[in-house]
């Protein structure tokens, strides 16, 4: 249906039909948060909301990019890429050709239609989906054929991740773009940042009367890009203090014997979520490969309090929704994603998601917070050709 629009504004603005259309999926983070820049592990799902881009190569170096969420065309030469330039969302298009010129490939200059059904600024990896969708469409068109190989998809996410970092300036880890390309469906992705290993990790909830309510708090935080960027240079300045690499590298028995070495409570704390966090994800892929989801929702919970409580990236409307589903039936409940707004996820009997939703709405209300936006997902497919 997207796929349909995203052509028509191809057409519309372009006055020409496109090669294809290609589109990538958002995700969420089922648990391990904050870990994929400190080696760790974690285990996201794709949506079943994806970007979708209508794609034509061109024989010169221009790019020219329209999107159905913005105004106006961004154009500029594929040579002219740099960091923030272009800004804005036009940035995590051209940056992707950008990238996979630098590692070396062959590409032109294209025309680009993009539609996003991502929810914007949800903390849903709508960035990610627009920079996979590109890609998929590059790797294509330029015949670079790198989506038929799982080691050609993971020369794609380096090239998101590095379009993300180098040219929008945005300090993430590789999450998302991997789920993004490497997710498969009815499964979770575990991914070990530290060799970029992927096992894909059975999650049919509704095979067990269970599903998957994703919390969209709609909770907007102006210095969200500096919080990140604070977490992410305090575990870099702990793994300092302790010697280590990175803070993969710290075992997790007698954790607050190790981390008494540290100068201060803050990169106590800030350690002890990235390090926690960590073993959380083992025991959450153990326990989902024994069907117990009881532990998999308390798993959740302490991991939501690990991130209120140490790594401080939660904010009222995400414990509001935590507290509220748990009420209402939930097995378990956490923030996902970066924080300081964006979504939680509840672990819902599929009898109560309804309730639990309704819960959630009630809750936000009585406190005068933006109504939220709630729905189920299942965990989906990756980065494609649609058409
Ligand atoms: C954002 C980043 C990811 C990851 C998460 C937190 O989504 O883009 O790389 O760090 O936050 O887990």
């Amino acid at each position: 249906m997207s796929a349909a629009a995203a052509t028509e504004l191809l057409r519309r603005t372009f006055d020409a039909d496109p090669a294809g259309v290609w589109s990538a999926p958002g995700r969420v983070n089922l648990i391990g948060e904050h870990t994929d820049y400190n080696e760790g592990l974690c285990l996201p799902i794709a949506l079943p909301q994806r970007t979708f881009a209508a794609v034509s190569p061109r024989t010169d170096d221009v790019l020219r990019i329209v999107s159905a969420q913005s105004e106006g065309v961004v154009e500029l030469a594929l040579a002219d890429v740099g960091p923030g330039h272009p800004d804005g969302w036009a940035a995590y298009v051209a940056g992707v050709p950008w990238a996979l010129r630098k590692a070396g490939y062959a590409v032109t200059g294209l025309d680009v239609a993009v539609d996003g059904r991502v929810p914007l600024g949800a903390g849903l990896s709508s960035s990610a989906a627009l920079e996979c969708a590109v890609g998929a469409a590059v790797s294509d068109l330029c015949v670079l054929d790198l989506l038929g190989t799982d080691h050609g998809r993971r020369i794609l996410v380096s090239a998101c991740i590095d379009a993300e970092n180098s040219i929008a300036e945005a300090p993430t880890g590789g999450m998302d773009q991997s789920a993004s390309l490497l997710a498969s469906a009815g499964h979770a992705l575990l991914l070990d940042c530290r060799d970029s290993r992927t096992e894909q990790v059975p999650f049919d909830l509704g095979a067990h009367g269970l599903a998957l309510l994703v919390m969209d708090t709609r909770a907007e935080h102006a210095l969200v890009d500096g919080q990140y960027a604070e977490r992410r240079t305090s575990c870099e300045e702990a793994a300092r203090e302790l010697g280590v690499s990175s803070l993969r590298e710290v075992p997790s028995d007698d954790l607050d014997a190790t981390l008494a070495a540290l100068s201060n409570d803050m990169l106590r704390r800030r350690a002890r979520h990235v390090v926690t966090e960590i073993a959380r994800v083992e025991t959450t892929v153990a326990a989902l490969r024994r069907n117990d989801f009881r532990a998999v929702g308390e798993l959740f919970l302490t991991s939501h309090a690990s991130m209120r409580d140490d790594f401080e990236i939660s904010v009222p409307e995400l414990d509001t929704a935590v507290e509220a589903a748990v009420a209402a039936g939930a097995l378990g409940a956490r923030m996902t994603g970066g924080g300081f707004g964006g979504s939680a996820i509840a672990l819902v009997p599929t009898k109560a998601a309804d309730a639990a939703q309704a819960a959630v709405q009630a809750a936000f209300a009585e406190r005068g917070f933006h109504a939220p936006h709630c729905f189920v997902v299942t965990a989906s497919g990756p980065a494609d050709r649609d058409q």
